[in-house]
């Protein structure tokens, strides 16, 4: 009976984790906690009678640690404080309120879950290439005479569509793409030389000259 019962606790922590992998948070394991020293401080979403996993993370947002407790707490932070350490899963053994097989922490014992965020995109300049109007060096995407354009514009677009490189030409120009196209060659720097429409200090490419970024 004893067995089965530590079965199904290691089944129910293993949901767990898988949930919050779903959704980018991954499990750090139980940890002690105390009512007079929070081991997650920023805020909390207490005592609520339907609670789950998703509801806690939801609330926690954009906060690097979000934890639940005793079946209906949700803590989160940016640090976990007040020496909380990792303790056994099995104190992690409260049903949650909102969801009838698994656990939501335990009586002074907290799960706490990691935010797995993206890393941040970084844009390198591969140089200015050469470009003609009948035959784009890169082209799957564009947007063209504008007069706010900026290089991290261009860049936040081509970004948004996930595109490798993303390309400022004519001062007013940006095109994305995940190949360079043959005949566009590397050219000569000085080829790029407009100022961008959006921001003068930095230039935008030239008059068929295509400045060009890679993202890592
Ligand atoms: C966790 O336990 C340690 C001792 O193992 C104690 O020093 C610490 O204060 C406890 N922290 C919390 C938040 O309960
Ligand atoms: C540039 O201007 C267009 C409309 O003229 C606008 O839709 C767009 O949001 C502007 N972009 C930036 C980065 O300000």
């Amino acid at each position: 009976m004893r067995s089965l019962t530590f079965l199904f606790n290691a089944l129910c922590v293993l949901s767990l984790v898988v949930t919050a992998r779903s959704q980018s948070w991954t499990s750090q394991g139980c940890f002690n906690d105390s009512a007079t020293n929070h081991a997650l401080t920023t805020s909390s979403l207490l005592n609520q009678p339907h609670f789950s996993l998703d509801q806690c993370i939801a609330f926690c947002g954009s906060h690097l640690y979000s934890g639940i407790e005793n079946g209906k707490d949700c803590y989160c932070g940016d640090t976990i404080q007040g020496g909380s350490v990792r303790i056994s899963d099995g104190a992690c053994n409260v049903i949650c309120t909102g969801v009838s097989d698994v656990y939501c922490g335990g009586l002074n014992a907290i799960q706490i879950f990691l935010q797995n965020f993206p890393p941040p995109v970084v844009w390198t300049s591969i140089g200015c290439y050469t470009d003609s109007t009948s035959s784009r060096t890169i082209r799957t995407a564009s947007y063209t005479s504008v007069n706010n354009m900026t290089v991290a514009s261009c860049q936040s677009y081509c970004a948004t569509g996930g595109y490798l490189y993303a390309g400022v030409e004519y001062a007013r120009e940006c095109y994305c793409d995940n190949t360079i196209h043959s005949p566009g060659v590397p050219a000569s720097p000085s080829g790029c030389n407009m100022p961008c429409t959006g921001d003068p200090s930095i230039t935008c490419g030239g008059s068929d000259r295509i400045q060009i970024f890679q993202r890592s």
